[in-house]
């Protein structure tokens, strides 16, 4: 039955009228008017709906919004201020430094798959900043593009390593 629930997103605590039984991805797009988690499969097998909560990757489509309470969700436009936090940053940059290597890798095709893509990265980023060619393909299995970009994030993870070993802000 919908009532008031109250869920942490990107940093600020939201409160919208949603039965606990609805899936995040929809309060998410639906409710709280964010255009980072995308509808792909609505199956928990694609990927593009994925947010973090507590910094490990979930799927939002097959998540009941009740569920997340008392967790941190941070979605795509969140990361910037994430990374912020996780470095000790004064000031949040424009971007994280993985949608920064997405931009100049143009790694993408026709981006359905970013949001996905941008948050399994930045959660394997934050776990290991230095991955290998293995662990980044280990680590983005279960993460489908439609337009068959894998090499290119590939490159766009590898750049973004670098990125932040070089102290990216
Ligand atoms: S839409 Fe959630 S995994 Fe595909
Ligand atoms: S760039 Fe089109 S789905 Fe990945």
């Amino acid at each position: 039955m919908a009532g008031e629930l109250k869920i942490r997103v990107n940093g600020a605590e939201r409160s919208v009228n949603a039965d606990p039984d609805t899936p995040l991805l929809y309060v998410l797009m639906n409710d709280l008017e964010l255009k980072g988690p995308r509808f792909g499969c609505g199956l928990a097998q694609c990927g593009s709906c994925s947010v973090l909560a507590d910094g490990v990757e979930i799927r939002s489509c097959v998540t009941p919004a009740g569920s997340v309470a008392g967790k941190s969700i941070v979605t795509l436009e969140g990361l910037p201020a994430l990374y912020a936090q996780q470095k000790g940053l004064a000031q949040a940059p424009a971007l994280h430094p993985l949608q920064e290597a997405f931009v100049e890798t143009q790694s993408l095709h026709c981006g359905y798959c970013y949001n996905g893509m941008t948050i399994k990265g930045a959660e394997l980023l934050s776990q290991n900043p230095a991955p290998s060619e293995a662990q980044i393909r280990a680590h983005m299995d279960g993460h489908i593009c439609r337009c068959g970009t894998y090499p290119r994030v590939m490159k766009a993870i590898q750049l973004a390593s670098l990125k932040i070993a070089g102290g990216a802000k």
